[in-house]
């Protein structure tokens, strides 16, 4: 099994824009603002690009779209060439209901020595059920990691994305760092970062919330990470008695799965397929 997933990406080509929320693509504003998309009905992932053509134009065009199905084909790197920095919060940190997710702000850096790219990192945020998926199976919960490029890239593939969105948010990259969540049965089973964070998951019931988490301390995390290659066996885990509190308030957030990376967008896909029709 495969759980820490790591995205390395422009953001045109992979970041959807529910992860995106506190980086200079979707600017957090001073008080807790509730999205405007969701997963429902004309809200939901199908609709995401109708909501902004701009914003959420690579919801319709883009090949290599999150979550996917990760199996054996899929290339890993060494956990050892990305260091992640995370301050730990003893005081807690701001945990906050957008509507569509809840996220913790904290302070961290990831540094990938493969292509010398440094990232700072925006929040991190959860998705209930998980959104990736391995050999096909799903997981009751994912934990992502969202992190923004300090410096501006080069690359052409980033350059040509200027065509379609401004030089500043084309040339940024973003990485995400994912665990997947899996149910434990044991009184006190629940990793330590999970617990502490969920603590107070009731006081942010409702949408535009906002309350201070429980006690931060990140070593373990970060230790699970550096220590694997990115796709690892690493799991989290949370009881069943946290996890449905937080069902409770987050709701159902997940994109549906995305095609093979490469492939064709399913929307432009779905859209070819309507508008190639001869029969009506
Ligand atoms: C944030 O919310 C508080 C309380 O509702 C309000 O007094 C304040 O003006 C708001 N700040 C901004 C920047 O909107
Ligand atoms: C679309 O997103 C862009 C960039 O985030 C924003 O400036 C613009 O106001 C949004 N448009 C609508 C209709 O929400
Ligand atoms: C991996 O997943 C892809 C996409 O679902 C599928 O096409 C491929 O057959 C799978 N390969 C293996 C070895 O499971
Ligand atoms: C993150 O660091 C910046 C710059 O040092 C600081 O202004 C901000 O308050 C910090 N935020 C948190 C959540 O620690
Ligand atoms: C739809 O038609 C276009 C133009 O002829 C073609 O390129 C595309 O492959 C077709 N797509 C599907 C899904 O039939």
């Amino acid at each position: 099994m495969l759980s820490i997933l790591l995205f390395l990406a422009a953001l045109a080509s992979s970041v959807a824009a529910n992860c995106a929320y506190g980086t200079s693509a979707f600017p957090r504003l001073p008080n807790v603002t509730v999205s405007t998309f969701g997963y429902d009905a004309l809200k939901g992932p199908l609709n995401w690009f109708g909501l902004n053509k701009t914003a959420n134009f690579a919801c319709e065009e883009g090949s290599h779209q999150s979550p996917i199905v990760i199996n054996s084909t899929i290339a890993t790197v060494d956990g050892s060439t990305l260091t992640w920095t995370v301050q730990d919060y003893p005081d807690g940190a701001e945990f906050e209901n957008l509507g569509t997710n809840v996220e913790v702000i904290v302070n961290g850096s990831l540094v990938d020595s493969n292509s010398g790219v440094e990232y700072s990192l925006a929040q991190f945020h959860f998705h209930t059920p998980a959104e990736h998926r391995v050999n096909d199976e799903f997981f009751p919960m994912e934990m992502h990691w969202v992190f923004e490029s300090t410096g501006i890239s080069r690359s052409p593939s980033l350059l040509r994305l200027n065509e379609r969105t401004d030089a500043f948010r084309a040339a940024k990259q973003f990485a995400v760092v994912s665990f997947l969540v899996e149910l434990c049965e044991a009184p006190g089973c629940t990793d330590q970062v999970l617990r502490a964070v969920f603590e107070a998951v009731e006081d942010i019931a409702q949408p535009g919330e906002a309350t201070m988490t429980g006690p931060l301390a990140f070593g373990e995390l970060t230790a699970k990470f550096e220590n694997s290659p990115v796709y690892s066996t690493e799991l989290l885990y949370i009881d069943l008695p946290t996890w449905l509190a937080v069902r409770k308030v987050i709701k159902y957030n997940a994109r549906y799965t995305q095609d093979v990376l490469g492939g064709v967008n399913l929307l432009q896909n779905a859209a070819d397929e309507l508008c190639n029709g001869t029969s009506r």
